[in-house]
């Protein structure tokens, strides 16, 4: 894992939102659909096996959401329901894409139940890790991937700020590769 550093708070408030380390006991089902659910998975990969994933929790999925850092579960800040997932992560040198730098960028990735999407949570999430990092990074590229057919997740990207500055083909699909600079979110 890269050495270089990403975002250090454990918790991260907004507006509707708490960014927090997941619950293992409470979060696991919101965790664990957001793996299995079509409509989430559509260009990510595709829906995994619920008892794959199940069966994977424990080792894989709750040991990113708890630990790894920069990552994120989106809870509402009145119930502390598990809505979805930001992550502010270092991309590994080597990963697939062009390379823009020195290989580790930041790169922002974001994922929301189903039944969160279109009532501007993602966006909140975003911008609250990413002024987050501005305060406590110094100024540097951000990237962010999306499947080009993922018209909502560019979309978000566009608000954010992001723009796109190349495609390339991944997972048999067309990629979009945006950046932004993390000194946009300092306030
Ligand atoms: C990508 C994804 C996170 C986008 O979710 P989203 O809810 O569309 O994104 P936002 O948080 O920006 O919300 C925007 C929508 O909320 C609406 N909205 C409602 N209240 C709002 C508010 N207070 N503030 C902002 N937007 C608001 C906007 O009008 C917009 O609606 P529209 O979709 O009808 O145009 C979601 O589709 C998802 O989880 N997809 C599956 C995972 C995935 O593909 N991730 C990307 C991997 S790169």
């Amino acid at each position: 894992m890269s050495q270089s550093p990403t975002l250090s708070a454990a918790e991260i408030p907004s507006e509707r939102l708490l960014l927090r380390r997941a619950l293992l006991d409470t979060d696991r089902e919101g965790l664990i659909e957001l793996s299995t659910d079509p409509d989430v998975r559509a260009y990510i990969g595709g829906p995994r096996p619920r008892s794959e994933v199940e069966q994977h929790f424990d080792s894989v999925l709750a040991a990113d959401a708890t630990t790894r850092p920069g990552s994120y579960v989106i809870a509402n800040n009145a119930t502390n329901r598990v809505i979805g997932m930001v992550m502010l992560s270092r991309r590994s040198a080597g990963s697939p894409g062009p390379v823009t730098g020195d290989g580790e960028e930041l790169e922002l990735g974001y994922e929301l139940r189903r039944g969160a999407w279109g009532a501007g949570y993602a966006f909140e999430a975003a911008t609250a890790v990413l002024r987050a990092a501005a305060g406590e990074l110094p100024d540097q590229p951000v990237l962010l991937t999306t499947q080009t057919a993922n018209t909502r997740s560019l979309n978000l990207a566009t608000r954010l700020g992001f723009r796109p500055v190349s495609t390339f083909e991944e997972y048999g699909a067309e990629q979009t590769l945006c950046t932004a600079r993390l000194s946009m979110f300092r306030l």
